[in-house]
């Protein structure tokens, strides 16, 4: 071993480990309030659609600038929900992107319908409008533009396409909670817009949670209807729904949370303005944020054809790093029945081999970048080349 690694390896065993997402630190810095908000609802003793849901999904609808929120149990439910309140049912196809969470299509199969995919935008891995066209049939009953790593999707070139053909659009905003699109927050940009509140999520709760987010007071009804059993009174069901309601004790939680989003997402801008510069002239590429666009950084996301050896020698430094996502959905075994072979989606195929996030939490200090940027600079300039 000669010298510098010696140093290098001493150096890695001193350092702290810098994780990809720290919740601890986040609870640790409310935790008077959220600790005092969870023993609220306990002593209430009222655990299900009581006053911190009501008071939630006020709070929430208002933030995002939209009618209505309803909360369910989770963002996977959110789009199943928002799709069966727009009647979305077998026989019917579903469009959105290839490089996603499978939470955005499994979601489309529960509903009864075909998932169809399209392919991303190389430069900002959201759904290509330009592919949106030739992935219509006349059996599109909807299309989810999904807000990838806290990035809008391009709606506006979505929906020119979408709306003369009465196609609905739901946005699936799991990683995008205070996201801006053209000065509007993403919520009321669609039909519906759905969110996750799991627990790493820009807002996250302590367990599972999800949000249908609409202006529309039919859609809204029947989303409500449907998470609680299809019912609006006890025993009294209208239609066969499911059990899928945002609990107390998470409301109360999130409530808490949502005073300081917009201070998270700020800082999370912060952060990914400093791994930007100084990333500069490395060699890898860095998020660009499209014009118009206000991305809540939910994961800061660069590309090299070296990701899995940077990835290694990362890890190697005690500096956590993910890979979202690292096959893309048509490519994955579930959808193995639509018939999709390599080659279908090629940018969100070659997104998938060269895809590195980098570690993302409002918490982490200027210090964590440095040496996350320095432990870049290091690998670029002594293994690649
Ligand atoms: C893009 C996307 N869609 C959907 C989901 C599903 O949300 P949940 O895990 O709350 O069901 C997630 C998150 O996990 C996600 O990141």
């Amino acid at each position: 071993m000669n010298q510098s690694a010696t140093a290098s390896k001493a150096t890695a065993t001193a350092l702290p480990k810098i994780p990809l997402v720290d919740l601890n630190a986040q609870y640790q810095s409310i935790k008077q309030a959220v600790n005092g908000a969870i023993h609220e609802v306990v002593e209430s003793s009222g655990f299900i659609l009581g006053k911190a849901v009501q008071n939630f999904e006020k709070e929430f609808a208002a933030y995002c600038g939209a009618a209505q929120a309803i909360g369910v149990g989770n963002g996977t439910d959110a789009i199943t929900l928002a799709l069966r309140a727009l009647g979305v049912g077998p026989g019917d196809e579903v469009i959105t992107t290839a490089n996603t969470f499978i939470g955005t299509t499994e979601p489309i199969g529960l509903a009864g319908a075909k998932p169809v995919f399209c392919d991303i935008d190389p430069l900002t891995y959201n759904l290509d409008p330009d592919k949106l066209e030739q992935a219509i049939t006349e059996k599109t009953r909807a299309v989810i533009a999904v807000h990838l790593y806290g990035q809008p999707a391009p709606i506006e070139a979505i929906k020119k396409i979408t709306e003369p053909r009465g196609i609905a659009l739901v946005e699936d905003a799991a990683q995008a909670h205070g996201a801006e699109y053209h000065g509007q927050r993403i919520g009321s940009l669609g039909h519906a817009a759905c969110f996750s509140f799991y627990p790493g999520k820009n807002l996250g709760a302590y367990g599972d949670g999800g949000a249908v987010v609409t202006n529309s007071s039919e859609l809204a009804d029947r989303v409500r209807m449907l998470r609680n059993h299809g019912r609006h009174q006890k025993y009294e069901h209208e239609i066969e729904g499911v059990n899928s309601r945002l609990d107390e004790l998470q409301a109360a939680i999130l409530r808490v949370k949502l005073r300081h989003l917009d201070t998270w997402n700020g800082r999370r801008r912060h952060h990914a303005q400093q791994y930007t510069r100084q990333l500069a002239g490395l060699g890898v590429e860095t998020p660009i944020e499209q014009p118009g666009v206000h991305s809540v950084y939910h994961l800061y996301v660069i590309r090299t054809p070296h990701r899995d050896a940077l990835r290694e020698f990362l890890g190697k430094q005690g500096i956590s790093t993910g890979i979202h996502y690292p096959l893309p959905l048509h490519l994955q075994p579930a959808y193995r029945h639509l018939g999709h072979g390599i080659g279908d989606f090629p940018a969100a195929e070659a997104a998938a081999k060269e895809i590195l996030s980098l570690p993302m939490y409002p918490e982490m200090t200027e210090s964590d970048i440095d040496r996350i940027c320095e432990g870049i600079r290091e690998f670029m300039t002594t293994r690649v080349g």
